[in-house]
């Protein structure tokens, strides 16, 4: 067993050794347990509409702050105390795993990431590399174990990775993309290697993903940001079967959070391709998403433009989304895609007393906690 792991036995299982995270409300939540009031937390809860944040990146270029171990575990941290938010993630990009795999990254300013060799053909795919994540991300394991130790005992540290889709979105694009139409036609017109590209990103993830949980993280996240650009049937098809894979092979007992956007016509099978919690986006209603999707629990779905309107309306329409949740064990609140760094910060400070409060109420109505 590596020094890492054996570290971080002591906080997994927070079931048996620690009641305070196991009690938490994030993760009774992802058990859809009853909560006193509605956990929240906000996907780039670290980001560059932060000051904190941005006086470290002032100094400190994007990639090399994520393979900074104590800068990543400090703007974790930071974050959290600065919100009063119910959980950290873990500083990081979902883009860092390509590199060891073989791909050139870079974040270029003003343009976003950049890959500078595309995968087009399957001998493109067939030198893809496996990655041994002590190895080639020990800087992640490293901010998980750090960012552990300095968190709250009652606030959960969230783990992530891409998923296989909008991770091979970017190694064929070369980058973002508005249409997918490089992604897509590799898929349509060379199945074997689209299949072979997936297998591989699969096998990687969950590696990755049980790392960061060995390494103190009780939560996983896997981003299929982009999947909303396919069909149901494409979906089915391309898709479902390797996202699967990842969810199916995480360390048990650990919660997964399965979150994509755009995903309104694909609800029910990212349900089925798994997960504990299903992300959703603002473009579907809470209440109806939910229903569709049955006994998980559910993560959303606040606009982060909403987060630029008046203080106000921002209380409004968070209480908007605590009604359709209507006080049931198993909502967790986000907003339904990253914060705009456009954003005030005091408006975010308000949304998280807002949700606090209401649902503190709500809870207290409806439910016998
Ligand atoms: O949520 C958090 O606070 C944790 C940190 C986090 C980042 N990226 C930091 C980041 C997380 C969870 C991600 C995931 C991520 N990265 C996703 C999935 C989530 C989503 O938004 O759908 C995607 C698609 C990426 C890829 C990526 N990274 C893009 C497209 C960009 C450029 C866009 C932009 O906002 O500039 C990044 C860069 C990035 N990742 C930043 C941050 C804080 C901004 C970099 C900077 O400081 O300049």
């Amino acid at each position: 067993m590596s020094e890492l792991s054996q570290r971080s036995t002591q906080v997994l299982s927070p079931g048996q050794d620690n009641p305070e995270l196991y009690h938490s409300p994030l993760l009774r939540a992802c058990r859809r347990e009853p909560t006193p009031y509605t956990p929240v937390w906000l996907m780039r809860q670290a980001g560059r509409y932060m000051p904190e944040y941005r006086q470290i990146r002032a100094k400190v270029p994007f990639l090399e702050l994520c393979k900074t171990p104590d800068l990543a575990a400090e703007v974790t941290v930071t974050a959290v105390e600065r919100l009063g938010v119910d959980a950290a993630i873990i500083f990081a990009d979902i883009l860092l795993i390509l590199e060891p795999m073989g791909m050139q990254l870079e974040f270029s300013a003003g343009d976003g990431p950049v890959l500078h060799n595309p995968i087009r053909t399957l001998a493109d795919v067939e030198r893809l590399r496996d990655v041994e994540p002590e190895e080639s991300l020990p800087f992640v394991l490293q901010a998980v174990t750090t960012a552990r130790a300095q968190l709250k005992p009652h606030i959960p540290l969230i783990g992530f990775a891409g998923a296989p889709f909008t991770l091979a979105s970017y190694m064929i694009e070369g980058g973002g993309s508005r249409d997918y139409v490089r992604t897509k036609t590799l898929m349509y017109t060379q199945p074997e290697a689209w299949h072979a590209l997936m297998a591989c990103l699969s096998r990687n993830l969950m590696r990755y993903l049980n790392s960061q949980i060995a390494a103190g993280a009780q939560v996983v996240q896997l981003f299929d940001s982009w999947v909303g650009t396919l069909s149901p049937t494409d979906y089915s098809t391309f898709v479902l079967p390797h996202s699967r894979a990842v969810l199916a092979n995480l360390t048990p007992g650990v919660p997964a959070i399965h979150f994509g956007t755009g995903t309104s016509a694909l609800l029910e099978l990212m349900r089925e391709a798994g997960g504990d919690v299903i992300g959703v986006d603002f473009r579907v209603e809470l209440d109806q998403a939910w229903q569709r999707l049955g006994e998980v629990s559910i993560q959303g779905n606040l606009d982060p433009a909403v987060l630029c309107a008046e203080r106000d309306y921002v209380r409004q329409r968070a209480q908007r989304i605590l009604q359709q949740a209507g006080g049931q064990a198993g909502h967790i609140f986000n907003l339904g895609h990253g914060i705009l760094p456009t954003t005030p910060v005091d408006n975010v400070l308000a949304l998280i007393d807002a949700v606090h409060e209401y649902s503190a109420r709500e809870h207290h109505d409806t439910t016998a906690f």
